[in-house]
């Protein structure tokens, strides 16, 4: 038999209580909390639902503005991501490699809100209190309203989440936490499931922003089979190479803005700092007159990134020569290699081609193909790529070129980092009629591959 409990909902506001009071807190009318009678799942058999139950529907005029004002914050990049700033009662899941900095950039986080809006639970099921103290005291935190908990079982944190009250709360990680009325095992699939539902009833019900990491698996998801992704509102990916000090934050999934959004960070001693001037940077040890080097336009989200990409064309000691692409998608590298062969003619079957995108990026997307094309091309004939020449266009089998999205951003930021000129695929150029591309660099529309290769390669 299940058992049943009282909760109070708000007849204004539909807003839920787990006390009476002669004043809604959500809403402020007085008077209005009514007594429901609620029946606890049956969690022997069904998962713990997400949404609170119980509830009166509410005409959408008396939904209260105010529960979806966001707190934004003065980390530009990562308020970017959330899509400007942490939404009360939204549950964000921060995914990443083991040691790429989710606890970091999250402790950093949680001292700007303890700062600026009000009390922080960080609930640690991995780390002791000391040793986030430690973190702390390296990253020059001392927040009074930051409050550290170092505990695995859900029931108590949401009890001290009830208690407290916080503006934000962060659970560090939710793989590391147990549910004690679980029938199942602490780690599996169903735990985890059933202790991101309970935090994430809590956050919705009281209205505070939850924060949970989950590691990723070596399949490269979070927590296992994707079940959290589906639960939270917003999916946050923290990428980067151990070896690198860059770190991307994507937004995988975001209810509350647009997704495919990239914050830039740098991890280093104190912490991971914000990179506003990636591209800058990306660029900073480039040797402007040294073969095999183009530089990409490439889209993170909707800002463009200028990237040095770099090919190697030398002579392979082995029947089958080699094909090494880093930061780039493989499969794209063979067709590249494969059309400089076929449509313009480069032997490059004893050749041992090696491809890196300096910095540690990645760049998926085909407009970097002809950059990364040239820049082989480049090495294999022992020619520097023009030094003031940014490069964006996607290669087609045929040798063609084709037209990429978002140019006149493109070409914006190309010129705002010196670029004097820029090879693109003459079809955008000529549809677009040029009007509302960026005057101050040269805009030079190239159809093939091999005019691409006549006009980027110093002779
Ligand atoms: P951490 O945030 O613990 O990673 P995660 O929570 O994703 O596992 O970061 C761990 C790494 O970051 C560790 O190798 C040390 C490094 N680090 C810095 O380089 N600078 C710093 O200021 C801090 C706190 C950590
Ligand atoms: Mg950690």
């Amino acid at each position: 038999m299940s058992k049943t409990k009282s909760q109070y909902v708000c007849s204004a506001c539909g807003g839920i209580q787990m006390k009476w009071m002669g004043k809604c807190p959500e809403c402020g009318e007085w008077n209005t909390l009514e007594e429901v009678v609620v029946r606890a799942p049956d969690k022997s058999r069904t998962p713990m639902p997400i949404g609170v139950t119980g509830s009166h529907p509410v005409a959408l005029p008396h939904i209260s503005q105010e529960s979806m004002a966001r707190l934004p914050l003065k980390m530009v990049e990562l308020n970017r991501v959330l899509g400007g700033g942490i939404v009360p009662g939204g549950c964000v899941l921060v995914g990443g490699d083991p040691g790429i900095g989710k606890s970091t950039l999250l402790l950093q986080m949680t001292a700007e809100v303890a700062k600026n809006y009000g009390p922080v639970l960080y609930v640690s099921a991995e780390e002791s209190v000391h040793q986030i103290g430690r973190r702390a005291a390296r990253l020059g935190i001392k927040e009074e309203r930051l409050f550290i908990l170092s505990e695995i079982e859900v029931e108590h944190i949401l009890e001290q989440i009830e208690a407290m009250k916080p503006m934000l709360v962060i659970v560090d990680s939710i793989q590391a936490i147990y549910s004690g009325s679980s029938t199942s095992a602490a780690g599996t699939v169903s735990q985890v499931r059933d202790c991101a539902a309970a935090l994430l009833r809590a956050g919705k019900q009281y209205n505070i922003p939850i924060f949970l990491v989950g590691h990723v698996t070596k399949e490269g998801t979070i927590a296992g089979p994707r079940v959290l992704e589906h639960m939270v509102d917003v999916v946050l990916q923290l990428e980067g190479e151990r070896f690198h000090a860059f770190r991307l934050l994507r937004s995988v999934k975001n209810r509350f803005g647009s997704t495919n959004e990239v914050g830039i960070f740098e991890m280093n001693e104190s912490g991971m700092t914000e990179v506003l001037n990636p591209s800058e940077l990306f660029l900073a040890e480039r040797l402007p007159n040294a073969s095999g080097s183009a530089i990409a336009v490439s889209m993170e989200g909707t800002r463009p990134l200028l990237v040095e990409v770099q090919a190697l064309s030398s002579h392979s000691a082995f029947s089958q020569p080699r094909r090494t692409g880093n930061g780039v998608d493989m499969n794209r590298l063979l067709l590249l290699t494969a059309v400089l062969s076929k449509r313009v003619g480069m032997d490059l079957s004893d050749q041992d081609i090696f491809v890196n995108i300096v910095g540690g990026m990645r760049v998926d997307e085909p407009a970097a193909d002809l950059a990364v094309a040239v820049a082989i091309a480049s090495s294999y004939r022992n020619k520097p790529v023009c030094a003031d020449l940014a490069i964006m266009g996607e290669v087609g089998l045929s040798g063609e070129l084709r037209s990429v999205g978002q140019l006149p951003r493109r070409l914006h930021e190309a010129a705002e980092l010196g670029f004097a000129r820029a090879l693109v695929p003459r079809s955008v150029v000529t549809r677009k009629g040029g009007e509302d591309l960026p005057k101050e660099i040269e805009v030079i529309g190239v159809r093939t591959l091999w005019d691409a290769l006549e006009i980027g390669l110093i002779k």
